[in-house]
């Protein structure tokens, strides 16, 4: 009876004691939320959260909030609301500057993340490292891509200038990278030349979830695409009068108009290892 209960004690995961004082594996668990789109994406976000907390026990969670602001951007009023829901960080896209209030606040904040190759003289920074509760230290890092998108500084360079000042289980426990990009092709050879050097790279931007989460030959987890957190049965979060009405004429000016139906939730579960701070699982979520 001792020995049982010795076993019993040693499998539990001392999860409150920090890094350092700890003899036990400590892995690190990340939740990523994918493109946030309007109202009916933000309700059902914090709505979820508490199941997702539930469900996956993640000691830090990423939202994506690129189009929270009926489907253009944030404000610092929806930010802060998802902090009060217990995100650890949000991360944005090609549409930060949408809402003028909001370029102010990524100074302020320092739990949100704008794309890393915009230019340095523009607000906000491309790369934070979030202390977690755990004690951990997870650095997010987001880029977008260049094809079929505005022309921006090299991702793959800026990244690399990035981890010249940040190494797995030397000043980081952990790595996650957002790359806000349109082409498929694109996030895969930049995901395959940082493999086993970051954490995790993960896709956003299409809002369609792909079905190839993986974790690369090094260690690294992989998917194209998290998908989008909004009404899934328009197009991209959007009605489809505006997306049609362009096929008709591409000169039309009928604006986008979100989708106000029941939302549904695209994510993604990572943990890592806590020796290497690589990659050990990727599940794609849906709620
Ligand atoms: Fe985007
Ligand atoms: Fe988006």
């Amino acid at each position: 009876m001792y020995m049982h209960g010795c076993v019993v004690l040693f499998l539990k995961k001392p999860r409150s004691l920090k890094r350092g004082f700890c003899l036990w594996e400590l892995n690190l668990k990340i939740v990523y939320l994918g493109d946030v789109v309007a109202r009916s994406g933000r309700e059902k976000v914090i709505q979820t959260i508490s199941v997702i907390k539930n469900d996956w026990h993640w000691d830090a969670l990423i939202v994506n909030v690129d189009n929270a602001a009926h489907g253009f951007g944030c404000t610092p009023k929806i930010a802060r609301q998802f902090f009060e829901a217990r995100a650890s960080a949000l991360v944005t896209g090609d549409h930060v500057w949408d809402q003028k209030d909001f370029t102010a606040y990524l100074n302020e904040s320092n739990r949100i993340v704008r794309p890393l190759n915009y230019s340095d003289n523009l607000a906000g920074v491309g790369a934070r490292v979030i202390p977690l509760d755990n004690g951990q230290k997870l650095l997010i890092a987001e880029v977008v891509g260049r094809v079929f998108m505005a022309e921006v500084a090299s991702p793959l360079e800026k990244l690399e200038q990035l981890l010249t000042q940040y190494k797995l289980t030397d000043n980081v426990d952990a790595i996650f990278v957002d790359i806000h990009a349109e082409a498929t092709a694109e996030k895969q050879a930049l995901a395959h030349y940082f493999d086993g050097k970051i954490s995790a790279i993960i896709g956003s931007h299409t809002h369609i979830p792909t079905a190839d989460a993986m974790i690369l030959p090094q260690g690294t987890a992989y998917q194209t695409d998290v998908g989008m957190c909004g009404d899934c049965s328009g197009v991209i979060g959007f009605k489809t009068a505006a997306p049609i009405a362009r096929l008709k004429n591409p000169a039309s000016n009928l604006r986008l108009e979100p989708g106000e139906g029941q939302a549904t939730i695209h994510g993604v579960f990572i943990e890592t290892d806590d020796k290497s701070g690589l990659a050990v699982k990727i599940v794609p979520l849906t709620y």
